[in-house]
């Protein structure tokens, strides 16, 4: 459920009509609703809290949407935040996101990465090789301290979605094998700069079955169970993040309730702290890219372009993955059907949105809503062809913040330098 309806003709944000967002910040610009964020980090830990799951951390995945506003929304309902870069590190500690609610993922952190993380004081540092568990282990003894760390594990199960998204295949770059992590597990727990505090996995973004949820979970759930059993401490089983939402051509995902209702009989008995890393789960549904109608292009033979003012380089998905966005006029008209190639100003024929999307019928100036765009929207955006990093905006019932304003071009050219022989 989002809260982005048609009120009187009109498609609202809460109670914000998105034509007010336009008229006041321009377009193209993202705009995020308060309430759905906050029913969706409290649907998921009520679910997981039905069915028994003890104080989970949910720490919401940055990547998927890093504005400060949108990760401090969240943190104020306890979230925690799954992050994999310094940069990170630095938002969900400015959204207020206490240290130890952090766990700090991904598969090249550097040294000056690791030591920014140790200083910060980070719950736990996911390990996901062993090069990366020795850098881990002397950066912490330099700082004198001894870092918590859970050694991230590819369960190589196959969680459908997108090549390009997958992650839990033995083949793709991400975490260590089971054997390789039971080695690992043990080998850290005589150094003396880590405490291996558990294990972690992330198998993929987009899923819509459970199945290879589960069948990845039970084998995480083996390997703690062959930890314990090695006489090793196994507090935490951190699952990732993964779960799919409705992009409106693909299969259903599943409800929450189902998920925590498998997650539950998957750590029956097993005594461990559980951490989830969600982001799309959360942030997809709770924002809309806004774009203005430049133009509706008839060829005299052939096909119909509605361009507008929004491009692959504000929202990236439709061109790198193929994905499906709907698209709503804002101020829908009546009339029959019309079929447009839905494109962008950007100059490759990768800029298009949609091919034969039939739409309501639509004309130069009206708007658009991109739904399901609140994660790796905004998170993605670039400034290719030289157009201004898009615009973020939050609402909260009748209200609006620009929670990051669009920079001006004599911003975007101030962050040059000429070089010395020019
Ligand atoms: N944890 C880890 C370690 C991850 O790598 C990811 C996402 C997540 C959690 C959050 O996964 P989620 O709950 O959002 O599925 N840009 C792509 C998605 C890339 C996902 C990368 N990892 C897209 O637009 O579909």
């Amino acid at each position: 459920m989002n809260h982005f309806e048609l009120r009187g003709g009109e498609l609202h944000c809460e109670d914000t009509p998105l034509a007010k967002i336009a008229e006041a910040v321009g377009t193209p610009v993202y705009v995020y609703s308060s309430a759905t964020l906050e029913r969706h980090y409290q649907v998921l830990r009520d679910a997981l809290a039905a069915e028994g799951v003890k104080d989970p951390l949910i720490a919401f995945a940055v990547k998927a949407n890093s504005n400060v506003a949108v990760i401090a929304t969240l943190a104020r309902l306890g979230a925690g935040a799954d992050v994999v870069s310094e940069g990170e590190i630095r938002r969900a500690l400015a959204a207020g996101v206490p240290p130890e609610r952090i766990v700090f993922s991904g598969v090249g952190k550097t040294e000056a990465e690791v030591a920014f993380a140790l200083k910060a004081g980070v719950a736990e540092i996911n390990v996901e090789s062993e090069p990366e568990l020795d850098l881990v282990n002397r950066v912490a003894q330099d700082l004198g301290v001894r870092a918590e760390i859970a050694i991230r594990v590819n369960p190589d199960v196959e969680a459908g979605g997108h090549a390009k998204i997958s992650t839990g295949k033995a083949d793709n770059k991400f975490g260590v094998s089971f054997s390789e992590a039971e080695r690992l597990y043990a080998k850290a727990s005589n150094l003396a700069g880590v405490r291996p505090v558990g294990v972690a996995c992330h198998i993929g973004s987009q899923i819509t079955d459970l199945a290879p949820m589960e069948a990845a979970f039970a084998k995480m759930r083996g390997l703690v169970e062959r930890l314990k059993g090695e006489g090793l401490g196994v507090e935490r089983l951190d699952l990732g993040g993964g779960l799919g939402v409705p992009y409106f051509n693909q299969p259903e995902p599943p409800a929450p309730a189902d998920y925590a209702a498998m997650i539950a009989r998957v750590t029956k008995g097993l005594d461990v702290a559980l951490a989830f890393e969600p982001g799309r789960v959360i942030a997809a549904n709770a924002g809309v890219l806004l774009a203005r109608v430049t133009h509706v292009h008839q060829r005299a033979e052939g096909r119909r372009f509605l361009v507008l003012d929004a491009a692959m380089n504000d929202l990236l998905r439709p061109a790198m993955y193929d994905a499906y966005h709907d698209i709503r006029p804002v101020k829908p008209r009546a009339g029959e059907a019309v079929t447009y190639d839905v494109v962008g100003p950007v100059c490759e024929t990768g800029d298009t949105f949609t091919r034969d999307r039939a739409l309501p019928p639509l004309q130069a100036g009206d708007l658009v809503a991109f739904m399901t765009a609140g994660a790796y929207g905004a998170a993605m955006a670039s400034e290719y062809n030289s157009r201004l990093l898009v615009p973020e905006v939050l609402v909260k019932g009748a209200e609006f913040a620009v929670v990051r304003p669009r920079p001006t071009y004599e911003d975007m050219l101030a962050r040059e330098r000429p070089a010395p022989w020019l």
